[in-house]
């Protein structure tokens, strides 16, 4: 990654590798990449893009749903975004290759032990969602799932013919557990100042020290208002009033849970977008940058893809994330995510938003590039007033 140093303006020069995957990964990669590049020719960054096989795709053309020259290619970009991986092809539990291991793997390999998923209620959707819309007024929430550690990497042991018991292990440790509440409360002050940790200290260890841990760390931050609740009763408490949230951490296995349970108050998952981060989120445009994998929330979507009708904005929002969080361009993050809102608040939505509608995945881009360049447009001329 290069920064150049203009005298009008600073610019960037950047590789990001895109991995499309399976299903409609490569229709919503496309997408964002067209959204990344309208972006670079408006303020002047360069952008490079490769491409490289991830999942189900990789294990037919290669035998390894994370390939050794993809690893090496993750490793050397400046930023990852990444489509799906799996299928029904590849479905079949008892395989011993399958689609996930790749992405499990490619999030140790990286290190990215922070995912940020936030979900936001956008006025003008309430139809799509699950809850009464007296519920979903000024949802903004923000879901900070421990990645790379506990149940999903615990010791385990598949059943055999000769032991007829399987087990998984949720382990986790004081640094894996501080340096995550660290990224929850960093990310807290910049919302609402709210951290809530989600965990099963009831009947769990591993919950006991997680609890121990994160209340210590929010020692740090008195600024910050934090409060511990069970798994079972935030879960209900999403529902009831997810208002209430603003930062929620929790540890693997139940945030890939939780964050599935609070998708639906955003309507779809397909506008969910997420972040895996190796580092604190540093939100400064100088600031160093810290590694990601960015990706949708949705998954494949078998059913729909092909069809040209999978919305993309999910994967948008990603590569605003990604802008953000890798390589420190916030202001052109927030360029994204307003031309998000904006052609949501105009009304153009996918199937998966008004069943039946007939904008497409292209249709959509095209919306959020205009509403982008719209966007620039009045920035340009509001900044031109400034200085006149
Ligand atoms: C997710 C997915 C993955 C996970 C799967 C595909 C391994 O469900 O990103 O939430 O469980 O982490
Ligand atoms: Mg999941």
């Amino acid at each position: 990654m290069r920064r150049t140093n203009g005298k009008v303006k600073d610019t960037m020069d950047a590789t990001i590798l895109l991995l499309p995957g399976d299903g409609v990964g490569p229709e919503v990669v496309s997408s964002a990449q067209q959204v990344l590049e309208a972006v670079a020719a408006e303020a002047g960054h360069t952008f490079r893009f490769r491409d490289a096989r991830i999942g189900g795709t990789a294990i037919d053309e290669e035998g390894d749903p994370l390939p050794p020259d993809t690893m090496a290619a993750c490793l050397q970009a400046d930023a990852v975004l990444l489509g799906a991986v799996g299928g029904p092809r590849w479905a079949d539990p008892t395989r011993p290759v399958r689609p996930e291991q790749g992405l499990l793997r490619l999030r140790e390999v990286l290190g990215t032990f922070a995912n940020l998923r936030p979900v936001r209620a956008y006025p003008g959707l309430e139809d799509a969602s699950a809850l009464r819309p007296d519920r979903l007024d000024g949802v903004d929430l923000m879901i900070v799932r421990e990645l790379t550690g506990g149940i999903y990497f615990g010791t385990r042991e598949e059943a055999s013919t000769d032991s007829k018991t399987a087990f998984d292990t949720m382990a986790y440790s004081e640094p894996e557990v501080e340096r995550l509440a660290h990224v929850a409360f960093r990310l807290a002050r910049s919302r609402r100042r709210r951290v809530i940790s989600v965990d099963k200290a009831n009947v769990l260890a591993s919950s006991r020290l997680w609890r121990r841990v994160v209340t210590q760390v929010a020692r740090e931050y008195p600024d910050v208002a934090f409060e511990s609740m069970l798994v079972d009763a935030a879960a209900m408490h999403l529902l009831r009033c997810p208002r209430d949230f603003d930062v929620l951490v929790t540890g693997n296995l139940f945030g890939d849970i939780l964050a599935d349970e609070a998708s639906m108050l955003a309507g779809s998952m397909g506008l969910l977008p997420s972040a895996s981060l190796a580092g604190l989120p540093e939100p400064s445009r100088n600031g160093p940058p810290v590694r990601g994998l960015y990706e949708p929330v949705h998954g494949s979507a078998p059913d729909i893809a092909g069809k040209g009708i999978a919305n993309p904005l999910g994967a948008i929002l990603s590569a605003a994330m990604l802008l953000r969080h890798s390589l420190g361009l916030a202001r052109e993050a927030d360029g994204i995510e307003d031309a998000v809102a904006q052609v949501l608040a105009d009304g153009v939505r996918t199937p998966d938003l008004s069943p039946g509608s007939e904008t497409g995945t292209a249709a959509m881009t095209r919306a959020v590039v205009e509403a982008l360049d719209a966007g620039a447009a009045k920035t340009l001329r509001s900044e031109a007033k400034a200085h006149a």
